[in-house]
């Protein structure tokens, strides 16, 4: 599936021209969440729907404009490591660019990072489910994200988006992330660069559907709607599981991602002080505006064949059916024409919860073993998926140009 090309899903698609003038009636939400409740307490309140990345967006504008983009994609795959030096024979404002970019936030604290690692290595089993099957299912029912990517290069291949994305969230929480010999800050500021190029190249796209009041796609306030589709979706699950969480790990892993939103260029009077103001901000800016588009729908159906080709016998479509539909419930399955699936359904609903207290020695039995096993080996086929995807460095290039079909 992951082979199939974006005029082939077209065709899948069929209705999209009806079913897409319907979908680009979501608008965005206005924003009113305070920059009181921001990292550092104050700022201008602008609207971050309009504010995007004027220096890089203008920057690689100019890169792709100049046709310069293969030479600086070769010269770039060699700089990995955050205290690489930026390397030579870029072009001089790129140059200058990445070196400020690359800076961690004055604010970076080191030992709230060490916690966020403790919480990714206790919490790693979970953590494979929730970034594919919680984070990268939910992106394709936010409606910008979704038909930003559909028809964007990357489009038609949303397995190796998700894996990349689910290997950013792992890689976040890795014990040398933004240290000096970690790749993250890197990792990120390139995000930084091939969303700039998206905001250059889309707009020019014959085929890109959007919403009137989107000049551009991923304005910051798109960013934090993504970001909450990650930490907060994430946290907001282990809760709803009863999972016990150490609450100085809890303000580290969401440290770690605050972070990484600053690096993805999003300013601080965005960036939520605290698990109460990011879930807040969800609130507001993620829970109303998830809705299916016919882009979505394709995307979905994309990711439901992770498994796809490879040997790992619980990754099927019908289990990771069942498991959308289990963590994102009946509304979203449904948007995506995901069908209950008669044994996985059932079994998730009922054993889910006495599962995850059992693993956490809160409970002692009232799971038949036979379940706990199946449950159990679900996790870990996750957590070997990505392990096999975590062994390849994530490879992120500025993109040249749109889905061209
Ligand atoms: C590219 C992560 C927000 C749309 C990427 C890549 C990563 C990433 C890792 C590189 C993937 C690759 O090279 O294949 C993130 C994170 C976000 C975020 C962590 C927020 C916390 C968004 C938003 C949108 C978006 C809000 C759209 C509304 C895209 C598109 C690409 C991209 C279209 C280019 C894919 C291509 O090559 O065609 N993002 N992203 N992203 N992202 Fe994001």
């Amino acid at each position: 599936m992951d082979q199939l090309s974006r005029r082939s899903l077209l065709r899948a698609g069929g209705t999209l021209g009806a079913a897409g003038a319907l979908a680009v009636a979501t608008q965005a939400v206005p924003w009113t969440w305070a920059p009181a409740w921001s990292r550092p307490g104050v700022g201008s309140g602008a609207d971050p729907h309009f504010v995007y990345d004027p220096e890089g967006d203008d920057i690689v504008a100019r890169l792709i404009d100049r046709g310069e983009v293969p030479r600086v994609n070769e010269i770039l795959r060699g700089w990995t490591k955050n205290s690489q030096p930026i390397p030579e024979g870029l072009p001089g404002e790129l140059r200058d660019f990445l070196q400020r970019a690359v800076q961690l936030p004055e604010w970076t604290d080191h030992r709230l990072l060490a916690d966020a690692v403790r919480f990714n290595e206790k919490r790693g089993t979970y953590l494979g489910v929730l970034y594919g099957f919680a984070s990268g299912m939910m992106s394709t029912v936010i409606p910008r994200e979704a038909r930003a990517v559909y028809f964007s290069k990357g489009g038609s291949d949303m397995k190796s988006r998700i894996s990349k994305t689910a290997k950013l969230g792992y890689d976040v929480g890795s014990l040398n992330a933004y240290q000096p010999d970690g790749e993250m800050a890197v990792t990120a500021v390139k995000t930084r660069l091939s969303h700039a190029a998206v905001r250059h190249l889309l707009p020019q796209s014959p085929h890109w559907v959007h919403a009137a009041d989107e000049v551009k796609p991923i304005s910051q306030a798109d960013i934090m709607v993504t970001w909450h589709s990650l930490p907060t979706t994430v946290m907001r699950n282990l809760r709803t599981w009863g999972v016990p969480l150490d609450p100085a790990e809890s303000e580290g892993f969401l440290h770690s991602w605050q972070v990484t939103a600053y690096m993805l260029g999003v300013e601080d009077q965005y960036i939520p002080n605290s698990w109460e103001t990011a879930d807040l901000q969800a609130q507001q800016v993620l829970d109303p505006i998830l809705a299916p588009t016919p882009e979505g729908i394709k995307l979905a159906d994309m990711l439901l064949d992770l498994g796809y080709n490879i040997d790992l016998t619980l990754l099927t479509r019908p289990v990771l059916g069942a498991l959308t539909r289990f963590i994102l419930g009946d509304q979203v399955a449904d948007w995506l024409h995901i069908p209950r699936e008669p044994v996985w359904s059932p079994l998730l609903e009922t054993a889910w919860g006495p599962f995850i207290a059992i693993r956490e020695g809160l409970l002692t039995g009232g799971v038949p073993k036979e379940t706990y096993w199946m449950i159990d080996e679900l996790l870990r086929q996750f957590v070997l998926y990505y392990m096999a995807e975590l062994k390849t460095p994530i490879t992120i290039e500025i993109p040249m140009f749109n889905n061209p079909n």
